[in-house]
């Protein structure tokens, strides 16, 4: 307020207080506000701000998202779970004239009153132009205290940006959604429903999980394109957060998040890979990884596939495939198995040894060369393409293992020695919650002669196997 004189009377209505002589919030960014009342929040009350699923978002993702607003035509824009405002803070920052934007084009909703008035007060204090108090006074009158999932008539709008909570709940009558219990899916739904176009942020989950369908389906309904970008959480994290108030060893919010733009104007969906980069090119991703984005292809169960642009006729051959990792194995012990680690994160494989580890899948054949034909397909880079495109999250769901396609090729008999000599010569062993985990690590050749014989036509996997996907690879 200090910094604003000329808004002065108005910013004290807002905020219900005398100004002080201290500017205590001059200089800290509007991400660092979000983390400044994250923390406090924590302090007060930790589970009350769990369930309100307040963690916020850091300031160059917010850009992020705001720079995606460039598609869109104008209108006013929904900010339904405001916060101290990040979102809408870089919305207005990207407007041509960012005064009038905050003066007419911009409701803010939440349900936390401290929040939603600390938002009106920055925003108006950092956009509205000189002696504009009537900025101040309608963007305050447009902004509720609310709870967006009410069916209380929302005020209008024509786009929404949003990061919604994340939190598990009930089944709710009235919503699509309802099966996937999860509060993010509901706002998503109702965003989809009331705007002409929005920009989130949420968990990538819903890319793939068959809980989300429903959600899928909405979007999809509704909208006639869009970008998504998946992010990875290791080894940078979108979130970066710091999780004020948990429980766990980790502090540190670990989110795979999704930034999902439909816009009106988009007529075709687009999605990116599981995006990975470091924190040293963190401002490299967010510049570069529009390039990431290829044409949206669905997996077996309705999953939006992750796939790298250029991987689109691999893809569309595997899911050609006639058949399938569940196509081969059968129902009760052989003398013929394969056992596959359960939680991959560089690769995967399948070993004729029995792997002593925590979680693994041991799969049955009934014969010789149906296992030799799921050994040759599950150590090759398909199952590890395969379930980053329709998964990539923790563990590789048997749903995911089994839909793993297992093209017609011959098992040549020295590929499958190097296969045997390999599972001996390369075992690796890690610690993990306390255990030794054995797994089999091939040698990058090894898995390429496997390519070469599953994935014929040639192939450039290094997109797939990047720790940071940054600088992109010139072709
Ligand atoms: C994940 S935070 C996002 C805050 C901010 N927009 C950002 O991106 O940093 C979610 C916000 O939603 C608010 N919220 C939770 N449930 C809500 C509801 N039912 N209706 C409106 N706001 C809600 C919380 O108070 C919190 O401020």
């Amino acid at each position: 307020m200090t910094s604003r004189p000329d808004l002065a009377d108005a910013l004290n209505e807002v905020l219900g207080v005398e100004p002080g002589a201290e500017d205590y919030l001059a200089g800290l960014t509007i991400g660092e506000v979000g983390v400044c009342y994250e923390a406090l929040l924590a302090l007060i009350d930790r589970e009350d701000r769990k369930s309100a699923g307040q963690y916020f978002t850091p300031d160059d993702a917010a850009r992020f998202m705001a720079e995606q607003s460039a598609d869109f035509d104008e209108g006013v824009w929904l900010d339904p779970c405001c916060g101290v405002g990040n979102l809408s803070w870089h919305l207005a920052s990207v407007q041509g004239a960012p005064g009038a934007f905050v003066r007419d084009c911009l409701v803010l909703i939440d349900t936390d009153e401290i929040a939603l008035r600390t938002a009106v007060a920055i925003i108006s204090a950092d956009w509205a132009d000189i002696g504009d108090q009537e900025a101040v006074r309608s963007l305050s009158a447009r902004s509720k205290r609310r709870d967006f999932l009410s069916s209380t008539k929302l005020p209008a709008h024509d786009y929404v940006i949003v990061n919604p909570p994340y939190a598990r709940t009930d089944m709710r009558d009235g919503f699509e959604t309802a099966p996937a219990r999860d509060l993010f899916a509901y706002f998503l739904e109702k965003v989809a429903k009331s705007s002409k176009g929005f920009i989130s942020v949420t968990p990538a989950s819903y890319l793939a999980a068959p809980k989300f369908q429903s959600l899928r389906n909405v979007v999809d309904s509704h909208f006639n394109g869009g970008r998504l970008y998946a992010f990875d959480n290791v080894p940078d994290t979108l979130f970066r957060g710091y999780k004020f108030g948990s429980n766990n060893t980790s502090k540190t919010n670990f989110v795979r998040a999704a930034i999902t733009v439909c816009a009106p104007t988009l007529t075709a969906w687009q999605v990116t890979p599981i995006i990975r980069w470091t924190s040293a090119t963190r401002g490299l991703m967010f510049r570069e990884c529009s390039g990431l984005l290829a044409p949206r292809r669905k997996g077996p169960h309705g999953e939006w596939a992750k796939i790298s642009p250029g991987m689109e006729r691999i893809w569309d051959d595997l899911v050609a495939s006639d058949e399938t990792i569940a196509d081969l194995v059968v129902n009760r012990e052989t003398s013929w198995s394969l056992d596959v680690g359960l939680t991959p994160r560089y690769y995967i494989s399948a070993t004729r040894r029995s792997l002593d580890r925590g979680s693994k899948a041991t799969l049955y054949f009934g014969n010789e060369a149906d296992r030799d034909r799921a050994a040759l397909t599950l150590n090759s880079s398909i199952p590890y393409l395969w379930w980053r495109a329709l998964d990539g999250g923790v563990t590789l769901p048997r749903r995911v293992l089994m839909s793993t396609p297992v093209p017609v090729v011959r098992s040549p008999q020295w590929v499958l020695d190097a296969l045997w000599e390999s599972e001996r010569d390369n075992l690796v062993v890690k610690i993990n919650a306390g255990r030794e985990n054995e797994n089999v690590k091939h040698s990058p050749m090894l898995v390429e002669a496997l390519n070469n014989l599953t994935i014929p036509g040639g192939h450039d996997l290094r997109l797939l196997y990047a720790s940071s996907m940054f600088p992109l690879p010139i072709y």
